[in-house]
């Protein structure tokens, strides 16, 4: 356990937020974990009150975008009880991001007992309604100054918590992305670095005047191969197939993608883990042998998605009952909430 220095705000805002209509990621507790990077090595994790930070003009995050996330939520059940959902697998990806982007590693102790602490001050702020849980959003920027485009000497860490409520409201219908591309073999699309989302927006509003909530990325070289969406991993089903595609350096390995992977072999629903062609997912919606695609990811938990449009062409998805998609969903959320039993071992109490 790292030594951490708590400073608790003097007065809490938690009288103010409505916790039956939380918005996701608007609403922020009282307090922040801070942790600095200078001479070389981390100095010790701070909890103090959430609020504004201040930054040279030439820090190096602004100008070269040396920055990185990831996104955890922690859930709480019926007996006050708190629960992550893998969260070592969060602080690897973390530091696979870090070193892709030349940003220090982050201990262990730092980012998980760390988180603990935070949450733990902060308790009051998880929501307990149902479709709500506390959002967790660990990054670190680069804070050294200078507009020499080289990696900072200087970086900030910081863990700040967010009670919300659900990802997206109503039916998510997607576009089958040809012209832009999110990422490209050799790049950065692996890791949750900001500039992924930042090339996302422009395409995205595109999408969404068309009137779509998402786009499918595909491919770079060829647009032929279907690889993610927004903040999620994608599926489909095919007969009585679930597919996914690989992740490779071009797509972020989602715990969610992985743990849905888990679960289906677990019920022994056949699964295969490969690349999927638009012209397969097309055929396949043409013939009536498409059943289901859906986004896996933290945020939105699972996502069904009701249909796809491609080259100018709208594709409907059949509404199921005891979809895949929804069982991976009942799932996952049971082991979250703490209201089942965890055979994978995958909740972590705090
Ligand atoms: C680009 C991208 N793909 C997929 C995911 C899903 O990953 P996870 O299930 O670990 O949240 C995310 C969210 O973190 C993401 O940002």
């Amino acid at each position: 356990m790292s030594s951490i220095t708590i400073q608790k705000s003097e007065t809490s805002k938690i009288d103010q937020v409505d916790f039956d209509n939380l918005p996701f990621g608007k609403v922020f507790s009282d307090h922040m974990l801070v942790c600095d990077y200078k001479n070389g090595a981390w100095e010790s994790p701070r909890i103090v009150p959430y609020g504004p930070i201040s930054l040279d003009p030439s820090a190096k995050v602004f100008h070269y975008g040396q920055t990185i996330f990831e996104g955890m939520k922690a859930y709480k059940d019926e007996n006050n009880s708190i629960s992550l959902f893998r969260p070592l697998d969060n602080h690897k990806r973390f530091n696979i991001s870090a070193s892709r982007m030349s940003m220090p590693e982050i201990p262990e102790a730092h980012f998980i007992d760390g988180l603990k602490s935070l949450l733990k001050l902060d308790e009051k702020w998880i929501p307990t309604a149902s479709g709500s849980a506390m959002y967790i959003r660990p990054f670190m920027f680069a804070s050294g100054q200078g507009f020499h485009a080289s990696p900072a000497d200087e970086y900030t860490f910081i863990i700040a918590l967010a009670p919300s409520g659900a990802y997206f409201s109503g039916e998510v219908k997607v576009k089958i992305e040809e012209s832009y591309s999110r990422s490209a073999n050799g790049g950065v699309g692996y890791a949750k670095t900001g500039g992924n989302y930042a090339g996302q927006f422009y395409p995205t509003q595109l999408a969404k005047k068309e009137g779509y909530q998402q786009v499918i990325w595909t491919d770079d070289h060829e647009h032929e191969y279907i690889e993610e969406a927004g903040a999620m991993n994608i599926f489909v089903v095919i007969g009585d197939t679930l597919l996914t595609g690989p992740t490779s350096d071009r797509i972020l390995d989602g715990i969610t993608r992985k743990s849905v992977i888990k679960i289906a072999e677990d019920l022994g629903i056949k699964v295969e883990v490969r690349k999927i062609s638009v012209t397969e997912v097309v055929a396949a919606a043409k013939d009536h042998t498409l059943k289901e695609m859906f986004g896996a990811g933290t945020a939105a938990v699972i996502s069904p998605i009701s249909g796809f449009g491609f080259r100018g062409t709208d594709y409907k998805l059949p509404e199921l009952e005891n979809s895949f998609g929804s069982q991976f969903k009942k799932i996952i959320t049971d082991i979250q909430y703490n209201r089942s039993e965890d055979k994978f071992g995958w909740r972590v109490k705090i």
